[in-house]
C-alpha cells in the first residue's frame, strides 16, 4: 500500500474529513485490486462500505429528501443498506453486471478524465421477490452510497402541475450528493403511457420523467425497477444504458439460497423438496425456510425435521407470489 494514501487517511482522520478518508481508502482498494489481491481488496471495500452511514450520520448533515407538497410526505426514503451483492443468489452473468457496473461507478473519475461516457443509468427488470431491490441495496452497500428510494407512483400527484415540480425537486436532491436513486415501481409510469384516454396533461408530465432520467448528469446513479418489463414501451427502455433482467432461480439456485439460509440438516431435508419451489421467486424459497425455522422453534426442537419441512411447504405454496 502506498504510504501516500495511508497519510491521506491520517491527516483525514486528523480533520474528520469523511469524503477525504473514504478517497484515501478507495484508492489503496484500487491499488490492491491492480495488484490482483482480489480478496483483501473485496474485504477493505466491505468494511468501508460498512462504515458507509456512520461517517455520513457523525459528520454530515442528516440527508432529507425534498416533500410532496400536497400531502407534506417525503418524496423518497433515504437508508444505508448492509447487504453485500455477493449475499445474493443470482445467475452468474447477471452477478458479473452488477459487480461490473459497481466496479465502472467507482471509477466514474477516471472516465471522466479520459472523456468516456459515464452510464448511470440502471433499469432493473424481473418478477416480484427475485432480487431487484435486493441487487439495488447491495450496489448501494457496495460503492458506500446512500440508497435514496421513490416510488414512481408517489411522484405522481392528483395535481400535475406539483408532479413535475415533486421531479425536479427529486432531481435536484439527486445532484446534491453521490446517492443512488432507486425509482421503484417504474413501470406505474409504463401504464400512464400506455394510456389512450384524453391524458394530454398526464403524458407532459410522464415526458417530463423521461426527460429528468435523460438529461441527469449528476454524482448520483440511477436505478429503475419493472416488474412488467412486457409493459415498457421501447421509448422507455432507451433511456437506460444499462438492463439487467433478474429472472426466476432455477433449480440450483433454490438448493444454494436453502443451503445458506437454513442449517445443514434443514438443507438437507429441504433438498428433496427443491422441485417443489422452482418457478416460484427467491422470496418464495426465503419464506419457506424462515418458515420451517420459525416452526421449529415454536414446537420446541433445536433440529429442524420433516415436520417442519412439511409444514413450511405447506404455507409456502399456498400463498400467492407473482
Ligand atoms: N436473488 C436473491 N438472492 C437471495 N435472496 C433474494 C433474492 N431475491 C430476492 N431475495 C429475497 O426475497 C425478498 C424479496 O426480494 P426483493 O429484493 O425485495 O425483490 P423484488 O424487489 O424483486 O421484488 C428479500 O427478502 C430477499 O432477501
Ligand atoms: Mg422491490
Amino acid at each position: 500500500m502506498a504510504g501516500r494514501h495511508i497519510r491521506d487517511m491520517i491527516a483525514a482522520y486528523g480533520q474528520r474529513d469523511d469524503l477525504k478518508f473514504r478517497r484515501a481508502a478507495q484508492a489503496i482498494i484500487q491499488e490492491e485490486e491492480a495488484k490482483k489481491h482480489t480478496v483483501l481488496a473485496r474485504e477493505l471495500r466491505s468494511a468501508l462500505a460498512a462504515n458507509a452511514g456512520v461517517g455520513a450520520s457523525e459528520h454530515a448533515p442528516a440527508l432529507e429528501p425534498p416533500l410532496d407538497r400536497d400531502s407534506s410526505l417525503p418524496l423518497a426514503r433515504v437508508e444505508y443498506p448492509q447487504r453485500y451483492l455477493s449475499d445474493l443468489v443470482l445467475d452468474r452473468s447477471v452477478a458479473a453486471s452488477l459487480e461490473r457496473l459497481a466496479h465502472e461507478v467507482r471509477n466514474w473519475p477516471a472516465l471522466d478524465a479520459a472523456g468516456l461516457p459515464r452510464r448511470n443509468r440502471l433499469l432493473l427488470s424481473g418478477p416480484p421477490g427475485c432480487g431487484k431491490t435486493s441487487a439495488v441495496s447491495g450496489i448501494a452497500h457496495e460503492l458506500g452510497r446512500p440508497l435514496v428510494t421513490a416510488r414512481v407512483e408517489g411522484l405522481i400527484s392528483s395535481y400535475l402541475g406539483e408532479t413535475a415540480a415533486n421531479l425536479s425537486n427529486l432531481f435536484d436532491f439527486a445532484s446534491t450528493g453521490s446517492y443512488v436513486l432507486f425509482l421503484d415501481e417504474f413501470d406505474s409510469l409504463g401504464k400512464m403511457r400506455g394510456d389512450t384516454s384524453d391524458h394530454g396533461e398526464l403524458r407532459r408530465v410522464v415526458n417530463a420523467v423521461l426527460q429528468q432520467i435523460d438529461t441527469y448528469s449528476g454524482p448520483s446513479l440511477i436505478v429503475a425497477a419493472t416488474n412488467h418489463s412486457q409493459i415498457l414501451d421501447s421509448a422507455l427502455w432507451r433511456r437506460f444504458d444499462s438492463v439487467i433482467e433478474l429472472g426466476l432461480p432455477d433449480s440450483r439456485q433454490v438448493s444454494a439460497l436453502l443451503g445458506r439460509l437454513l442449517p445443514n440438516n434443514g438443507a438437507s431435508l429441504a433438498r428433496h423438496y427443491v422441485e417443489e419451489l422452482v418457478g416460484l421467486p427467491h422470496a418464495a424459497t426465503e419464506y419457506f425456510a424462515v418458515s420451517a425455522k420459525r416452526h421449529a422453534l415454536l414446537e420446541g426442537r433445536k433440529r429442524i425435521g420433516d415436520t417442519d419441512i412439511n409444514f413450511a411447504l405447506t404455507e409456502t405454496i399456498s400463498r400467492r407470489w407473482l
